[in-house]
C-alpha cells in the first residue's frame, strides 16, 4: 500500500514532476518504422510523457520528432507534406526541420525577405534512434545518454516482429505486474481456459458441452502453480524467480528467472525465442505497451530473411467496445491493468506475500529517483562517448522446468504478417536434442 502522497509521486509522469524527470532519462520505443513506411502521410502522432509529437521521416530518409502543433497557428502536422529536408504544415507552408527548427515561412520571406521572424517560430524536437524495427526517442534534456543496447535488440539470424497497443491506464500498474509470478497460473491459465470455454462454460449450464477450441487456438497450459517466488535486485533492475509445483530451484525458472530492466521493461523467452516488452508512458494515465518479438533460428540453420519488420496494432475491443481476444496471454494482461483504472488506488489495495515483487520494485524506484535527484546517473542512463551501449542479459534455457517444441502462436491478438517466416524460423529447432517433442 502507497499513501496517495506517494502513489502521485510515481505516477505523475508530466513535465516537471520528479519522476517525470527520471523517466525523461531513457529511450523508450515509440513507433515501428514499418508504421511510417505504411502512414499515407509518412507520419505518426506520438504522444508521449504528456507531450503531443509528430514522427516522420523525411524523403532524405532522415527521421524527425518535432512538437505536432505548428507555431503558426497550432494546426496538427501529422497531415504535414513530408519533404525532402523536413516537415512542411499542410496549412501555410510552413516547413521544419528534424531538430524542429523552422526552415521557411514563404509569404513571410515573400513580403519580408530580410527579416528573420522563422528564427523566433521553431519547435521542439527531439533525438531518435532507429534498431530493430522500433524507433526510439529520447526527450530528456542535453545530452543524451548512449542508447542502451539490450541484447536482443543485437541478436542476428533472426525474424522480428512487433505489436502495439494503447492502453487507458498509468505505465506503473502495467510494468507491477512483470513483478507479479502468480498471476500467471490464475490470469493465463486458469481464466484463459474459462473464456476458451475449457472449464466452467461461460454463460451455460453447468453441464453444457465445453467449446471446441480452433485449431489456431493454444493447447491449455498446465496450471503451473507456484510454491516459490523470489526477487533479487541486480545491476539492471530485478531478476523474478518462480518454483511451481513441477520444479525445483535447479530449474531456470529459478536459477536463471526472467530479468525486469529499470524502469519499464520485460524480457521473457529462451534460447529460442524472446519478447522485450516496453510499457511507455503516454501519459499519467495511458500507456503504450510495445512488444518485440524475436525469433531465432537454431545454431547452424539460417533465418529466412525479412523484407521488413511488420508490426500491427492490437486489437483490444469488440465492436461493442467491450474486450475481446482474450485468449491471448497479453490481451489477458492488458485487460487487468487497464481495469485496475486509470491510476490504480495503491492507497487501498492489501499486499500479501504474491506482492514482494512490487513492494521491491517500488522501493527501487523511490530509490533510483532519490538518487537522480542527489545528481547520480539513475540504473540503466549511460553517460559517454558511445552512441550505443551494448548490454547483456540473463536468459532461461528451459522455461518452467520443460522444453517446449517451439511453436508461433502470438503473444497477443492478431498474426504477423511475417508469420510463415516465423514458422518456418521455429521449425529450424526441431533438429535440436530436446526440442523435438
Ligand atoms: S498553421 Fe502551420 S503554417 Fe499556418
Ligand atoms: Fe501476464
Amino acid at each position: 500500500m502507497l499513501s496517495i502522497k506517494e502513489n502521485e509521486l510515481l505516477t505523475q509522469i508530466g513535465p516537471g514532476t520528479p519522476m517525470g524527470k527520471l523517466m525523461r532519462q531513457y529511450w523508450p520505443p515509440i513507433a515501428a518504422s514499418q508504421e511510417l513506411e505504411a502512414s499515407p502521410f509518412r507520419t505518426k502522432e506520438v504522444r508521449l510523457l504528456g507531450e503531443d509529437l509528430v514522427l516522420y521521416r523525411d524523403r532524405s530518409g532522415q527521421l524527425g520528432l518535432i512538437d505536432r502543433w505548428c507555431s503558426h497557428r497550432r494546426v496538427n502536422m501529422a497531415y504535414g507534406v513530408v519533404e525532402q529536408d523536413g516537415l512542411r504544415c499542410q496549412y501555410h507552408g510552413w516547413k521544419f526541420d528534424h531538430t524542429g527548427a523552422c526552415t521557411e515561412q514563404p509569404f513571410e520571406e515573400t513580403v519580408h525577405p530580410d527579416a528573420r521572424f522563422k528564427e523566433k517560430c521553431g519547435v521542439a524536437g527531439y533525438a531518435t534512434h532507429e534498431t530493430a524495427g522500433l524507433v526510439f526517442a529520447y526527450v530528456g534534456p542535453q545530452p543524451a545518454p548512449s542508447f542502451p543496447m539490450w541484447e536482443p535488440l543485437g541478436w542476428g539470424n533472426v525474424v522480428r516482429d512487433i505489436a502495439i497497443s494503447e492502453l487507458p491506464c498509468s505505465w506503473l500498474q502495467c510494468q507491477e505486474n512483470s513483478l507479479d509470478p502468480v498471476h500467471a497460473e490464475w490470469l493465463h491459465s486458469y481464466f484463459g481456459q474459462y473464456y476458451r470455454g475449457e472449464v466452467v462454460p461461460r454463460g451455460g449450464a453447468a453441464d453444457a458441452p465445453v467449446v471446441a477450441r480452433t485449431d489456431t487456438q493454444r493447447q491449455p497450459m498446465r496450471a503451473n502453480t507456484h510454491t516459490k517466488i523470489g526477487f533479487d535486485v541486480f545491476e539492471r533492475g530485478i531478476i523474478k524467480r518462480r518454483v511451481l509445483k513441477n520444479t525445483t530451484e535447479e530449474d531456470d525458472s529459478w536459477a536463471i528467472g526472467h530479468p525486469i530492466m529499470f524502469p519499464n521493461i520485460l524480457l521473457v523467452g529462451n534460447e529460442t525465442s524472446c519478447t522485450m516488452q516496453w510499457r511507455v508512458p503516454v501519459d499519467d494515465s495511458h500507456t503504450y505497451p510495445v512488444s518485440l518479438y524475436t525469433f531465432r533460428a537454431a545454431p547452424g540453420s539460417a533465418a529466412p530473411k525479412q523484407e521488413s519488420i511488420p508490426s500491427r496494432i492490437v486489437q483490444l475491443f469488440d465492436e461493442q467496445g467491450n474486450w475481446t481476444n482474450l485468449e491471448h496471454t497479453f490481451n489477458q494482461d492488458y485487460l487487468c491493468w487497464a481495469s485496475q483504472g486509470p491510476i490504480a488506488e495503491r492507497n487501498r489495495e492489501k499486499l500479501g506475500e504474491s506482492d514482494k515483487g512490487i513492494i521491491l520494485f517500488r522501493r527501487l524506484l523511490r530509490d533510483q529517483l532519490k538518487r537522480f535527484q542527489d545528481g547520480e546517473t539513475p540504473m540503466n542512463v549511460f553517460r559517454g562517448a558511445e552512441r550505443e551501449i551494448p548490454l547483456e542479459l540473463p536468459l532461461e534455457r528451459v522455461p518452467m522446468g520443460t522444453h517446449r517444441k517451439p511453436i508461433y502462436f502470438p503473444g497477443e491478438a492478431g498474426w504477423s504478417a511475417d508469420r510463415t517466416l516465423i514458422e518456418e524460423t521455429m521449425a529450424t529447432w526441431t533438429k535440436v536434442a530436446g526440442y523435438a517433442l
